[in-house]
């Protein structure tokens, strides 16, 4: 045997032994995992360049306030606090001035998906009684603030409503609409409809969802188009497959579901639960045959290895956010599912042999054992996130609401700044030329910015 060939086997066993080992069934194992595996996470969150700024990435906003969710459902689901302090002060730090997760800093060049992001994890911190700190605004009050913020830009021009993916006119993505924007305002208003069981919001999410279903972003046959356009009046479609936009429309259904069932008479339970079981069956594709059907891979990009940081994050939310929905909606509807994010969970462990120390994560689960090259604190969210789903069913209750042991405070007025101006502010010519130059800097490691990115994607 050649030394070439003696190495790369050793390399190989040496791997086997390193992977992050998990069983599905026993919650210790769960919690360690996901120990290890936070732990790592945190490291590149605190290795990076603008480590100066709570909360604030190297070259992206958004995916702070998505590990931050993803931090705050580890902690409600170990127990472990190591890292709440971090969460608070990226929380609060990025809150921006008017309570509504639009910090001036970035403000300029934000899409809705991007600002959305923060609230679901406000809403999230709420929904789990995640600390609040003296002084500060409450959780609940800063997802209003998001909610209270996107609202106005409801776009009557063209298409009969819908949110636009970004905000201002002169970023790319002003003239599209697209799934994650719409399906994230829907999953925020049906989680502060039923944490408040204000019907303001429970109105506002059967809109948005009524809306999108008149359009590809939600079609009748239960197949989400990522993006769609003001100038065909929302006829067309870009139809990259992507396991979050899924994802947000099913746990927004989720929690409208069990929201309508303390009003039988509006009659629209089974509406919700036809959605529901409509995109899970849709979702089928997220299982390829490369991983038995049964691991979560994002199709799009993970087989041509072209996943951008953005899409290395999306199975954490598939997974994590359709985990904490088996909690409120009838079990036989999530128990599948929840079998596949067990074989899912295992995969991920394996996938995590790769870095100096052989226990930071890939990307491609459905790779098993075979790391995949790849690191990154993205890599660490989704496994995270995995992670998180198959620990809810040992979790004894939640989400949380003001009925049912929530403490974090409403107030439907929250982000409002004192004018009672709720929409964007005007900006001078000035800030336009340099937010369009940092926009076309930043643009391509968007949320959004995906649906041109994937060479060769279907
Ligand atoms: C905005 O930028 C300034 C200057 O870099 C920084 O000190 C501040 O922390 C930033 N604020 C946020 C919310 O990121
Ligand atoms: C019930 O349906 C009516 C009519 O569609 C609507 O106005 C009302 O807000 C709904 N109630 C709740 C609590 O959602
Ligand atoms: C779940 O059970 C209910 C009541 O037995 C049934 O009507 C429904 O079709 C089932 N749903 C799924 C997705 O199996
Ligand atoms: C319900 O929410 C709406 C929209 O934010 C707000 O205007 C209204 O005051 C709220 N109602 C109650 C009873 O809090």
């Amino acid at each position: 045997m050649s030394r070439w060939l003696t190495t790369l086997l050793t390399c190989l066993l040496v791997q086997n032994v390193l992977a992050i080992d998990v069983n599905p069934e026993d919650e210790t194992s769960l919690k360690n995992a996901a120990k290890t595996v936070a732990t790592t996470m945190i490291d590149f969150y605190n290795a990076r360049d603008s480590k100066d700024i709570p909360g604030k990435f190297d070259e992206t906003w958004w995916e702070g306030g998505s590990m931050f969710m993803t931090l705050i459902q580890y902690w409600y689901l170990t127990g472990d606090s190591q890292f709440n302090d971090a969460i608070q002060e990226g929380m609060y730090w990025q809150k921006g001035d008017d309570n509504d997760f639009f910090p001036s800093n970035y403000s300029q060049y934000l899409g809705n998906d991007d600002q959305v992001f923060w609230g679901l994890a406000a809403m999230t911190a709420g929904e789990l009684n995640f600390p609040e700190r003296e002084g500060e605004p409450s959780w609940i009050s800063l997802a209003e603030g998001v909610f209270n913020g996107q609202i106005p830009r409801w776009d009557m021009t063209a298409c009969g409503g819908g949110l636009r993916w970004q905000i201002w006119p002169y970023q790319d993505g002003y003239n599209l609409k697209n799934a994650i924007s719409n399906g994230g305002l829907f999953q925020l208003s049906a989680r502060l409809a039923l944490y408040t069981k204000n019907a303001t919001y429970a109105e506002w999410a059967e809109k948005i969802w009524d809306w999108s279903h008149s359009t590809p972003l939600l079609r009748k046959t239960w197949v989400i188009a990522d993006t769609t356009t003001n100038a065909a009046n929302c006829k067309d479609h870009g139809d990259h497959q992507w396991t979050y936009n899924y994802a947000t429309y099913i746990s927004g259904a989720g929690y409208m579901h069990n929201y309508a069932r303390l009003f039988p008479t509006n009659g629209t339970e089974s509406k919700w639960l036809e959605g529901i079981t409509g995109l899970i069956k849709t979702s089928d594709q997220f299982f390829p045959e490369s991983g038995g059907k049964q691991i979560i891979s994002d199709i799009t990009c993970e087989p041509i290895n072209k996943c951008d940081r953005n899409q290395k994050t999306f199975k954490t939310y598939f997974t994590s956010w359709l985990g904490f929905m088996s909690l409120i909606v009838p079990s036989n509807v999530t128990s599948e599912i929840m079998g596949k994010f067990k074989a899912s969970a295992v995969a991920a462990g394996q996938q995590c042999s790769g870095g100096s120390d052989g226990k930071h994560c890939g990307i491609r689960w459905t790779k098993k054992s075979e790391w995949d090259g790849t690191i990154g604190l993205e890599q660490q969210m989704s496994v995270l996130g995995v992670l998180n789903a198959v620990l809810v069913p040992f979790a004894a209750e939640g989400p949380y609401n003001a009925d049912n042991g929530g403490k974090s405070k409403s107030d439907p007025h929250g982000g409002s700044n004192p004018e009672g101006s709720v929409g964007p502010e005007p900006i001078t010519t000035g800030d336009r030329v340099g937010a369009g130059i940092l926009t076309a800097i930043f643009v391509i490691f968007w949320v959004g910015a995906i649906s041109w990115m994937v060479v060769g994607g279907k």
